[in-house]
């Protein structure tokens, strides 16, 4: 059972926005929202390229001149625990959506200081600061790659996740510890979503779609892993957006076990498309896509740009989700399919940066 939560006249805090999804969530509530306060958080590194967060950024300012929801955006790192708790005790949250982090499984392997540091530390800081300024419902986002080598498919929530194989995935199996063990200590109404490759307009460019896009208008050659043998269950944003939402609106009930003590609020999710798709029909698509929109001539000679390289490390070949829960308790599934997906990343590609 879920306990109802009326985001209405309520202060939300969006850690990760005007991160990609941050943003589209963001987005949302400002327009879903009749009266209430959002607040952004985010410490706009510049792992990709930072002008896409500012940009975001303006879109929301933009949004929230014609909502009723006040916005406020709080540029710092959910690292700095002073930061945190000020933003805490001068706000008083009632739902707080953490998607800050350092995404990316590859980029863990040059990099582990930061996963430590904002995947780790400051997921800490979020669970204390919900543990001393009493939320109603803390959602926070998880990530397929927890599945790691999974051979089962579809991924369950119920299937052992103890053999990650990236730092990246670690500290996403570890968010989900953390948050289990607040929820029985102290009570904190907690859910993980395990999000499935997400992608759409202002995406994220270190992601396969919009890199591959970049290298094929410079005349590149991409990269295909795996020799293409890879599936991915892609998830476009707006449906990671509609789930998110309802997820925000119903927190795991707070009930007592049968040895009278509490049982943990605590609930995790997978979202995924549940219909993955071969890598190659993806990039096929993402072609006709993008000669469609006119980001690429249509003689462009793909064939000419693409080459068949071995797995890398951290990597996995397939994720496929099992997203039936989430449908049970929410009633709802990601439904958009790739063609409408990429078709809507194209044309914005192509008015962005042509
Ligand atoms: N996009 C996907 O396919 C996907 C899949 C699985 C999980 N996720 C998770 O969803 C969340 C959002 O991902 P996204 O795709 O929007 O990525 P994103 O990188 O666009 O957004 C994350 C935002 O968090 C900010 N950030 C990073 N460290 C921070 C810190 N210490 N303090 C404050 N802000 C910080 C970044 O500046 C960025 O704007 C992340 O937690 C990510 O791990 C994403």
């Amino acid at each position: 059972m879920k306990q109802k939560v009326d985001l209405n006249g309520k202060t939300i805090l969006v850690t990760g926005s005007p991160g990609f999804i941050g943003a589209n969530l963001v987005l949302r509530l400002l327009k879903e929202m009749n009266s209430g306060t959002v607040i952004s958080l985010d410490n706009m590194n510049d792992y990709y390229d930072p002008k896409l967060k500012e940009y975001r950024l303006s879109l929301i300012e933009a949004a929230a001149k014609e909502s009723p929801v006040q916005h406020i955006f709080v540029k710092g790192s959910i690292a700095d625990k002073a930061l945190v708790e000020r933003v805490f005790t001068e706000h008083q949250p009632a739902v707080v959506v953490n998607l800050a982090a350092q995404a990316g499984g590859r980029y863990s392997i040059d990099h582990p200081d930061v996963y430590i540091e904002s995947n780790l530390i400051g997921f800490y800081n979020i669970l204390e600061a919900c543990r001393h300024h009493p939320v109603e419902h803390l959602v926070y986002a998880s990530s397929s790659s927890v599945y790691g080598g999974n051979k089962k498919v579809p991924f369950s929530t119920e299937d052992k996740v103890d053999n990650p194989v990236s730092l990246y995935a670690a500290t996403k199996k570890s968010n989900e510890l953390l948050a289990h063990s607040y929820a029985k200590l102290y009570s904190i109404p907690s859910t993980g979503l395990r999000f499935f490759t997400v992608y759409g307009p202002a995406g994220r460019p270190d992601m396969f779609y919009f890199s591959a896009t970049e290298r094929l208008v410079k005349g590149d050659t991409i990269s295909i892993f795996n020799y293409g043998n890879c599936k991915r269950d892609f998830t476009y944003v707006d449906d990671i957006v509609e789930g998110v939402l309802r997820v925000m609106r119903g927190a795991p009930e707070k009930a007592t076990g049968e040895d009278g003590l509490p049982l943990p609020p605590y609930a995790v999710y997978n979202i995924g498309g549940g219909t993955p798709e071969n890598l190659l029909d993806y990039i096929s698509t993402l072609q006709e896509e993008l000669v469609r929109a006119q980001v690429l001539p249509q003689d462009y000679d793909f064939e000419a740009h693409k080459k068949l390289v071995p797995m890398q490390p951290g990597d996995v070949p397939v994720t496929y989700a099992d997203s039936r829960a989430l449908e049970e308790d929410y009633g709802f599934r990601p439904a958009i399919g790739i063609r409408e997906g990429l078709r809507a990343f194209a044309e914005w590609y192509k008015q962005y940066y042509q």
